[in-house]
């Protein structure tokens, strides 16, 4: 085995990867190394290619005499971000002298998912303290002033009921959330009869459509039929994305759901299902469509609150469609209105 074929494994291994010698020079360094940190010749001083102080030091505490040195370093270009960098003495098979083990490992994915993480759980928070601190608000004020008040303390239980109606609402959707993400990689295994889902939605949601005085028109193609899917959660979102349509629109106006078979949906591998949900509403403007379905993002969050909204409903929508390896396609007119699609393929 020559000096480089003693390296040539670490071209496989996700971390980029130099080997040094003791002047600093590079005698190695893997493919992963190549396309982060750009092109490098042999024997080249390390720091022409990676110009990082924090890194460097640990190169020299290893050369000083440490046997490994390990830090996580925030790298500009053209490796931008996040690593994890390990630099260890090991030895050379064809020589007396010790080598220097450069490995990096990209952290950016990890850490945005941390963050992610630590953002969802503080907007938890704070959407279960404010209805939360309200209930306790009124509690006070029933055992104070509002103690020989009846009036007053049927107003202020009805509040408290709508209150923690909010606080139920909120952990029903964040468990369904939790439950389709844990599901994420299984796809749904059952067949759903899917103008039965939206009929029986249609239904749920009748008195609601009614008060706010708006109607709901269903155009299905007779040879949908049965489709791939989980009932449940195809239920949630139809509910969901009717709901919505129905909160969002204009008084006096027709909310449309459209369900037909398609053969060539662009992107999308043989027939699908398309689902389509529209509303005449003032729309949406465009800046906010990419991010309608990132949790708790609301246009008018006092409007969304006010309806009794989680701002959950389209990220549960997205996961489950997601999930069923479909599509949803959000398009909307300011001054006019929105559509909602969803692709579901058929097998
Ligand atoms: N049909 C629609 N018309 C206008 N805006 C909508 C519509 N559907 C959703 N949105 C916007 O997207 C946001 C997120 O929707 P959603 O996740 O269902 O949360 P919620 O309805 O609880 O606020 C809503 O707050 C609203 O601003
Ligand atoms: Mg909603």
């Amino acid at each position: 085995m020559d000096f480089l074929e003693q390296f040539e494994h670490l071209n496989y291994v996700h971390e980029a990867n130099y080997v040094l010698n003791s002047a600093r020079e590079i005698m190695f360094g893997n493919s992963a190394a190549t396309s982060r940190f750009g092109q490098h010749r042999l024997g080249q001083d390390i720091v022409q290619v990676i110009r990082n102080p924090e890194c460097l030091d640990l190169v020299n505490e290893v050369l000083e005499g440490a046997r490994v040195a390990e830090k996580t370093v925030a790298f500009a270009s053209p490796a931008n971000g996040l690593f994890d960098v390990r630099v260890a003495r090991i030895a050379d098979i064809h020589s007396t002298e010790s080598l220097l083990l450069i490995s990096l490992l990209d952290i950016n994915a990890t850490q945005q998912a941390e963050d992610m993480r630590s953002d969802f759980v503080a907007n938890v928070s704070h959407e279960l303290r404010s209805p939360l601190s309200t209930i306790s608000g009124f509690i006070e004020t029933l055992k104070g002033t509002a103690k020989n008040d009846p009036p007053a303390r049927e107003r202020f239980l009805d509040l408290m009921e709508q209150e923690a109606d909010r606080m139920v609402r909120l952990i029903a959707d964040l468990l369904s959330l939790s439950k389709v993400e844990a599901n994420q990689r299984r796809r749904p295994s059952g067949r759903v009869d899917i103008i039965e889902i939206i009929q029986s939605v249609q239904t749920s949601l009748a008195k609601k459509a009614k008060d706010e005085e708006k109607t709901v028109a269903l155009h299905a193609d007779t040879d949908v039929g049965n489709i791939p899917g989980d009932e449940d959660e195809l239920i949630q979102v139809v509910q969901n994305l009717l709901e919505n349509a129905l909160k969002y629109s204009n008084a006096n106006t027709t909310v449309a759901i459209k369900v037909a078979l398609e053969n060539d949906e662009a992107g999308m591998p043989g027939p699908v299902v398309v689902l389509v949900v529209s509303d005449v509403s003032d729309g949406i403007e465009k800046q906010h469509i990419p991010r309608l379905t990132e949790r708790f993002y609301r246009v008018d969050s006092h409007r969304s609150r006010n309806d009794g909204g989680t701002g959950l409903g389209l990220a549960i929508v997205k996961h489950i469609v997601q999930r069923h390896r479909g599509r949803l396609k959000i398009e909307s007119e300011v001054g006019r209105g929105s559509t909602f699609t969803v692709l579901l393929p058929m097998s």
